[in-house]
């Protein structure tokens, strides 16, 4: 007679080692290994069930329930375990890789605004105080604007005073500086009166070195109207050279020529280096240049639609990188656009 196999004994030993291999295991993986060997349609509990029909017939009810209580247990025990791990791994992650809350934060960088625009910025809210509007005007001009409505015609012997880079296109130039739109501006307003600051970017065809540049920034003024005068002109200027210096920085108008304006001047201001007393910034007289400006030529009040027989009108030119440099002692104009952030995150 054939030895029948004891597939009750079976359950109970197929439990007992399929319940001690679940407790030894400790990760995820082996976990996933378990289930594979012991609950899988290849698996020893799923072979007893396929063998239950070869049992003797008073004794299959038994087996059959053992079998689907031990399949039952291993699949508890296999959802306990499973919970088990995952609570050890969101443990050790939240010892191991603890954030210690105490430790000094890094400082992020700050960006900034380039030293050029702090100044603009500066020059523009005093001069705001003062009643100036900031006017946008191009940088890609016309011979015509940039020369010719400026009362500086062909050939004239002023227009060396800006060497200018011409583009291929006839008459089609960068800005040598921001007066052309002076005349833009007169186009935009006549016959109303105007009070305006012209800042931006100009462009000259130079051989670079420490206080020369191909481009750099410029202010321009104009104050158009009735009954405006050269005392106008200069209160106006003492009193911005006043507010961005300091109140006692005394200052002078010395006498010069602009095509543009009629009289024409520079305004001097006592060096910031030795209040005047001389040294090497100012070249030992006591006085640094910081603009040129004038009463409005008529010509030019002419060409920007103005009667100049009953308007008048003052302008001025100022380089904000020339008053970065002097204030904070910088002496090589270049410095501007190398970009090289050790420069530029000094201020
Ligand atoms: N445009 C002149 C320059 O670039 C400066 C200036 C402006 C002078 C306005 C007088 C009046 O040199």
């Amino acid at each position: 007679m054939e030895e029948k196999k004891d597939l009750n004994l079976s359950l109970q030993n197929l439990k007992a080692k399929a319940l001690s291999d679940l407790e030894k295991i400790k990760d995820q993986v082996a976990l996933d290994n378990w289930k594979t060997v012991y609950l899988n349609r290849s698996s020893e509990i799923m072979q007893i069930f396929k063998e239950i029909p070869l049992a003797n017939p008073e004794e299959r009810p038994r087996i059959g329930q053992n079998a689907n209580i031990v399949k039952a247990e291993l699949e508890t025990q296999f959802e306990s375990a499973r919970e088990r791990i995952k609570q050890a791994a969101l443990t050790q992650n939240l010892t191991q890789d603890r954030v210690d809350v105490t430790l000094p934060g890094r400082i992020p960088e700050r960006g900034r605004l380039h030293i050029a625009s702090q100044t603009l910025q500066e020059i523009y809210r005093i001069l705001a105080e003062m009643g100036f509007q900031v006017y946008r005007s191009r940088e890609v001009e016309s011979d015509e604007y940039n020369f010719e409505l400026l009362n500086i015609p062909a050939h004239h012997p002023a227009r060396d005073l800006w060497d200018t880079f011409y583009t291929t296109k006839e008459s089609v130039i960068l800005r040598t500086h921001t007066s052309p739109g002076q005349i833009h501006a007169m186009h935009e307003f006549a016959p109303e009166p105007v009070r305006i600051i012209l800042p931006g970017m100009v462009y000259r065809y130079e051989q670079m070195d420490a206080s020369h540049e191909i481009q750099f920034n410029q202010v321009e003024l104009l104050a158009v109207g009735e009954n405006i005068t050269f005392g106008d002109l200069r209160g106006t200027l003492e009193e911005f050279v006043k507010r961005m210096f300091g109140s006692g920085v005394e200052t002078r108008l010395r006498p010069s020529y602009f095509p543009f304006t009629e009289p024409s001047a520079e305004m001097d201001m006592q060096c910031i280096a030795c209040q005047g007393k001389g040294c090497n910034v100012c070249s030992g007289t006591g006085w640094l240049e910081i603009l040129g400006c004038g009463m409005v030529h008529p010509v030019v009040l002419k060409n920007g639609g103005y009667d100049p027989q009953r308007f008048s009108g003052f302008a001025a030119g100022l380089g904000p990188e020339r008053i970065s440099m002097l204030r904070y002692g910088i002496d090589d104009i270049r410095n501007f656009w190398a970009n090289d952030v050790r420069f530029l995150q000094q201020f």
